[in-house]
This record gives C-alpha cells, structure tokens and sequence, in this order.
C-alpha cells in the first residue's frame, strides 16, 4: 500500500519517539514493504487510520515497532572484533573472575541471540585452551533488545540450518550445539548463562548496573546524533571501573563524547571509560 509524505512523516515521526530509529525520506518502500500486511490485519485502508490507531493500541505499537527494527545479526558477526575478545579481553574476564564474585557481559541489542551466545561459547572455549576450570556461577550474561520477536528466538536458542550457516565454525557446532531433526539448539551449558529481556535503549540504564563487558553493536548506526550522545553516556555510567565497551566495526564515539578512550585488542578497538 502506497504511503504519502504526510502519512511517512508521521509514521517515522512516532518510530523515532518510540524507539530512536530514524528513517530517512527515501526509505518509504521499507515502510511499505514492513507495514502492509499490518494495514491489512487491523482493517486500515490507509496509514493515517493506521497512525490513529497506534496512538490507542500498546500492542499494536510493540507489533509495529517490532516490524521496523532490522535484526540482521549473525554468529561471531566481525572475525577481526572476535579475535580480539577471544585472545584479550575474554582471558583477563576469566582472570579476573577468581578475584570477583560475578562477571557481568550484556549485550544491549542482542537480536536473535547469536551475538551473547557466541560470547558464552568463548568463555567456554578460552577456559578450556588455558586449562582454567570454567565456572559458570561466575559469569551473568545478559541480552536485551527492543524487538519481541527477536527476543522470543534467542530464548528459544533453536536456530536452522541457514542461521547456522552464517558464521559458526564447525567444532563449535559440534561442541556447542544439540541437533534435532529441525534445529540446532544451544547446549544448556551455554544457554543457561545468558537470560533475555527486553529493553530500549531509551530508557535510563540504572536498573541494569554495572558491566565488565558491554557489547552495544550495530544498533547506533540507526539512530541520531543527540540520541547516540545520550547513550554514550548511559553506557560510560553502566561500565564497571575497568569495563570494556564493544561497538560496530562501521561506529565511533568521535565527534559525539570525549568520555572513552580506546583500548586496541590486538586489531580490534574496544572502549573503556576514560580519557
Ligand atoms: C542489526 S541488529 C544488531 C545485532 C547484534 N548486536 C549484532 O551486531 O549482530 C540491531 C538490533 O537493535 C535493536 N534495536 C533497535 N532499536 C533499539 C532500541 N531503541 N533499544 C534496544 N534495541 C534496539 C533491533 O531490534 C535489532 O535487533
């Protein structure tokens, strides 16, 4: 169904206030593309009603905001960033866990899942090359994002053949997951160090506390300047004195908070509080 300048700006107007992600003039077929079945579904015949209506229904608004957010993520997503983590910063995690009581890792647009997992399977993984016992008490992995859908299937931790295929190495697969006849499901020993819940990142990060690791990937590039200022800052608070912050390979700090600076795990760049 065809969206008109007036019905675009106030259906990218409401995704902005609702969720921070912008979407340019330019983008109308992605509000097309992603919206008409729900047109369709709630008897709308056009975006104004449509625009009505999500002023009423809270349901309806999740379900729309759910539609628009763009969940593409995938196993180990960036060898460069994963090898940094696998050889830097995941063995200091696993020293410092002897001297404190709980190892805290959230991802704060955790998607599907595959990018707090494939932490967990690290953790694992470095443990074992070191000879470490790993325990898992230690460690509090947590994934949050603002999409319900996505959610749901990295609780699930059941993935097909094709979001098997998209990164994950072959003795991790071996190691790391249960195969049923449908699906590939994280063995419990990874699964049950992650919880999942779902939280927007425009709300403030007080009730998360504090992080040895934050991985805040891929998420940035969508909203605006003022709103990446204002988590920058949120995260800086929700670091832990020497925590470690992990954003995109295509994302910078620069020009938007002098608060961190970098710290290069081997070719990768995390970010701690600084200067
Ligand atoms: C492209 S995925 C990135 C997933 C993963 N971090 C990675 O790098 O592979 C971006 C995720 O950000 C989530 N997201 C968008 N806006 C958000 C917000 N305001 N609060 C929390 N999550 C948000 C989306 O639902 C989506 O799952």
């Amino acid at each position: 169904m065809a969206i008109s300048n007036k019905e675009f700006k106030l259906i990218s107007e409401f995704l902005k206030e609702h969720s921070g992600i912008i979407i340019k003039p330019g983008k109308e077929y992605l509000v097309e593309n992603r919206l008409t079945i729900m047109l369709v579904q709630n008897g709308c015949d056009n975006y104004l009603q449509f625009y009505q209506k999500l002023q009423k229904d809270s349901a309806l608004r999740t379900k729309f905001v759910d539609a628009l957010t763009t969940n593409e993520t995938l196993w180990f997503r960036d060898n460069t960033f994963f090898d940094g983590l696998e050889d830097h910063i995941i063995p200091q995690l696993l020293e410092k866990s002897k001297n404190q009581s709980k190892i805290r890792i959230w991802s704060a647009a955790s998607s599907t899942g595959q990018e707090i997992y494939s932490v967990g399977m690290l953790l694992d993984h470095v443990a074992r090359k070191k000879g470490i016992r790993f325990e898992p008490r230690k460690f509090e992995l947590v994934g949050t994002d603002l999409s319900t859908s996505a959610l749901q299937i990295a609780k699930l931790a059941r993935y097909n053949q094709m979001a098997i295929s998209r990164g994950m190495r072959k003795d991790f697969l071996t190691r790391y997951f249960v195969k049923s006849k449908l699906a590939y499901e994280v063995a419990p020993n990874i699964k049950n160090l992650v919880s999942f819940k779902q939280f927007n990142l425009k709300n403030s990060f007080i009730s998360m506390g504090k992080f040895d690791l934050i991985l805040c990937r891929n998420v940035l590039i969508y909203f605006s300047d003022d709103f990446k200022k204002d988590i920058y800052s949120k995260l800086r608070t929700a670091l832990s004195r020497d925590g470690y912050l992990a954003i995109g390979g295509s994302e910078t700090p620069r020009g938007l908070t002098t608060s961190f600076k970098q710290f290069k795990a081997g070719r990768s760049v995390l970010y701690q509080a600084g200067p």
